[in-house]
């Protein structure tokens, strides 16, 4: 193991099988919605970017993917600084929008995406994130698939990082403080 990883929180079986369950609820909602309208997952990087890897083979349906960047970190700091530096946002007007990320934590990123997407008036919008942490903040951000619920814990693996690292560990769990 890594050795500034203190220990695993979820192990990576516990997550692709969670990965699963959350694509077969995806797949059920989608096959719902009308055939014609475009459906378009849209995935926050870095973050996401093994989870929507995971996440997007589950889904057995004609999908576009668009990837955009959100940060909202200053070099080695493990708190969110607040306001998110947003990339370019994909053109989503009419279609049915899937929003993946890999964790809710002040909720700041999510909502401001979501409000970003959410003026070009997308025929549906709905968010994904892998892990979401018990905290007012992140449970109160409207997001309808939610992998796990974690304690309010800094956390790194299956894509999330810290300065930059870790984002290949294969399970996730908790850098020594
Ligand atoms: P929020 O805007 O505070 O909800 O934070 C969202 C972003 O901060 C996520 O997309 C992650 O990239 C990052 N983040 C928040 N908490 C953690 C964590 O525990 N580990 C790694 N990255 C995190
Ligand atoms: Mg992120």
């Amino acid at each position: 193991m890594i050795k500034d990883i203190d220990h695993i929180l979820i192990e990576r079986g516990a997550i692709s099988d969670r990965v699963r369950q959350l694509g077969q609820q995806i797949m059920e909602d989608l096959n719902e919605i009308d055939e014609e309208t475009e459906i378009v997952l849209v995935a926050v990087m870095t973050g996401s970017i093994i989870f929507v890897a995971d996440l997007m083979r589950h889904l057995n349906k004609k999908i576009r993917i668009s990837l955009m960047t959100a940060s909202s970190y200053v070099g080695k700091s493990m708190e969110t600084t607040g306001d998110p530096t947003l990339g370019k946002l994909p053109t989503v007007k009419g279609k049915h929008v899937l929003l993946v990320d890999d964790i809710l934590d002040s909720g700041k990123t999510l909502t401001r995406i979501r409000e970003e997407l959410n003026e070009q008036e997308p025929a549906s919008l709905h968010s994904c994130v892998l892990l979401r942490k018990t905290i007012d903040s992140a449970m109160s951000v409207p997001c309808e698939y939610v992998g796990f619920d974690i304690e309010d814990e800094f956390v790194v693996g299956y894509g999330l990082d810290y300065d930059g690292y870790y984002r290949n560990f294969p399970d996730i769990g908790v850098i020594v403080p």
